[in-house]
């Protein structure tokens, strides 16, 4: 069985009292849990605080981005070396908005994951169709070609220590998730694509991610999905009690639909 990965991306939100009163009272709600994983992706300036916070707890940090290079001249960037010195355990990669916004393309992916595997941190690979290529019918295509850039010329292995996110660019921030079923078909399509990668004992390991409006309302139907391992939580993972349901009550019906009920 694969463990559940509920995962929290923070984006640009949170000042640092507010990072600590987030995670305080995500400590009081979640501290328990320990059937799953959980991870919280903070802004870089809170990842310190928050880092102190949750010392000893259940609750793992995450960072949202990563430069590949190990130091340098390199202004703005943030190493591998830095996040592992500040306490992450996670780093996502290749977000949507990244990719929209940033200019990431699937050969920075690659080095990305490359660099943090190398450094002994979880890449969190984050792939996606937009809507027109939905609608044009290229969903697989779009992502298949995402997973194969992002993994490119990574051992069996490294495949194997790697999480990806399912993300729809047209679920994230629109109040329109995936349907269950639509979102593990592609899951499905992915766990196939590892397969002729990396062999299929090491692809059943590895953990697929929902992401794309994820809410308290949706998460039992999504994690009921067979292949869907997770999920990757935005504007519902910026206020403790909308968060805490989602890990909650999906790790519960990861939990059920694994004992077949
Ligand atoms: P959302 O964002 O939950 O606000 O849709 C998800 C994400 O971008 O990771």
């Amino acid at each position: 069985m694969r463990r559940a990965l509920m995962a929290g991306n923070w984006k640009m939100n949170k000042t640092i009292p507010e990072a600590i009163a987030l995670l305080s009272g995500l400590k009081e709600r979640i501290g328990d849990i320990r059937s799953a994983d959980i991870v919280v992706c903070p802004p870089f300036t809170a990842l310190s605080s928050a880092a102190s916070i949750l010392k000893g707890s259940n609750i793992e940090l995450g960072a949202q981005d990563v430069f590949w290079k190990e130091k340098g001249a390199y202004t703005g960037e943030i190493s591998v070396p830095m996040l592992i010195d500040v306490g992450c355990r996670y780093c996502l990669i290749g977000h949507s908005e990244r990719r929209t916004y940033f200019g990431e393309t699937d050969e920075t992916v690659n080095m990305k994951v490359k660099a943090v595997l190398k450094g002994g941190l979880t890449p969190i690979m984050c792939v996606g169709e937009t809507l027109e290529e939905r609608r044009n019918g290229k969903t697989f295509e779009v992502v298949g070609r995402q997973v194969r850039g992002g993994l490119l010329d990574l051992a069996p292995e490294e495949i194997g220590r790697v999480v990806i996110a399912y993300e729809p660019v047209w679920a994230i921030g629109t109040g329109i998730n995936a349907e269950p079923q639509q979102a593990n078909e592609v899951h499905a399509f992915i766990a196939g694509l590892l397969e002729d990668l990396a062999g299929k004992g090491i692809s059943d390991s590895v953990r697929i991610l929902y992401g794309g409006s994820v809410t308290p309302d949706n998460v039992i139907s999504l994690m009921s999905e067979p292949r869907i391992d997770g999920v990757l939580v935005g504007g519902a993972s910026l206020d403790a009690d909308s968060f805490s349901s989602i890990v909650r009550d999906g790790v519960s019906a990861h939990l059920s639909k694994n004992r077949g009920g």
